[in-house]
């Protein structure tokens, strides 16, 4: 990794930290207090402490920046132009059962804007990097999105909801639409992993709605430092405030938001 700055290595290690805590627990996670957040929606003692740990790391190098974590909600900062944006354990229920596919992930906002992004995968020890115009890296990998210019040949991977959740009638109609477009379409159960990977080329785009700030805060900025275009569905900025997302490579992009957005 080239020139990373001193924030970059405080989110870094802050998520190293988290992580280290979450493959303690993912090694006994039969015995983890787990409770409910509504129907299928899981959080655990894993998730709690890795959070702690982030708070901790992250208040103790930048004391004034304000935060907004899934667990502990909005926390206001003095200074109001940083805020962290945290999801301590991304892929709850994959990591309740056992299933490594699991991430920390950390971004930060400077006046409003997405700057810097850390995902880090304790179980593959695959940490995803990215500061606005410096690039993404995945440990000290330069990353590329995937060079596919063909929607026919596109890998997608997607988040579908589960019991309790909404919007089961349309992604039903995007999935009849689309399968019959694609060359395959996946779920990981980490929204953090699927932008992640889009970054690394292993997926050609992704797309999911009725999302949460955290889960992709540091995606974006890691998709779009490795050339990712990502929008929500009617194009725009709105990620964070619609929960709708599209992350590919310019023309992947262009030919998967016009098929959901005409026809989804
Ligand atoms: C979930 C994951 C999943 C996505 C859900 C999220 P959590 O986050 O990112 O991929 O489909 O919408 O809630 O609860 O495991 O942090
Ligand atoms: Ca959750
Ligand atoms: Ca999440
Ligand atoms: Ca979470």
């Amino acid at each position: 990794m080239n020139n990373v700055s001193p924030t970059l290595n405080v989110m870094i290690s802050a998520a190293r930290k988290a992580g280290r805590s979450l493959s303690r627990d993912f090694g006994e996670v039969e015995h983890l207090q787990v409770s409910i957040k509504g129907p299928a929606n899981f959080v655990s003692a894993a998730d709690h402490k890795a959070e702690d740990i982030i708070f901790k790391e992250l208040s103790k190098s930048r004391g004034t920046y304000g935060f907004l974590m899934e667990e502990r909600g909005e926390i206001v900062g003095a200074d109001k132009t940083h805020r962290w944006i945290v999801d301590p354990l991304d892929g709850t229920t994959n990591f309740l059962h056992s299933n490594p596919l699991f991430a920390v992930s950390i971004g930060l906002e400077r006046e409003g804007q997405l700057v810097a992004g850390v995902i880090y995968n304790p179980a593959s020890d695959e940490l995803f990097t990215a500061e606005k115009g410096k690039g993404a890296y995945m440990n000290d990998r330069r990353l590329r999105v995937a060079a596919r210019k063909s929607l026919g040949d596109a890998l997608v991977t997607t988040g579908i909801p589960h019991r309790g959740r909404e919007g089961k009638a349309r992604y039903l109609k995007e999935m009849d639409l689309l399968m019959n477009e694609v060359a395959g379409i996946r779920r990981t159960g980490s929204a953090a992993l699927d932008l992640a990977f889009v970054a690394a080329g292993r997926f050609d785009a992704y797309w999911e709605h009725n999302l949460q700030p955290w889960d992709v805060a540091a995606g974006i900025v890691i998709a779009r430092e490795a050339g990712a275009f990502v929008t929500d569905l009617a194009g725009s900025d709105k990620m964070m405030e619609t929960g709708d997302i599209i992350a590919a490579n310019p023309y992947i992009h262009k030919a998967l938001g016009s098929f959901l957005f005409n026809k989804g």
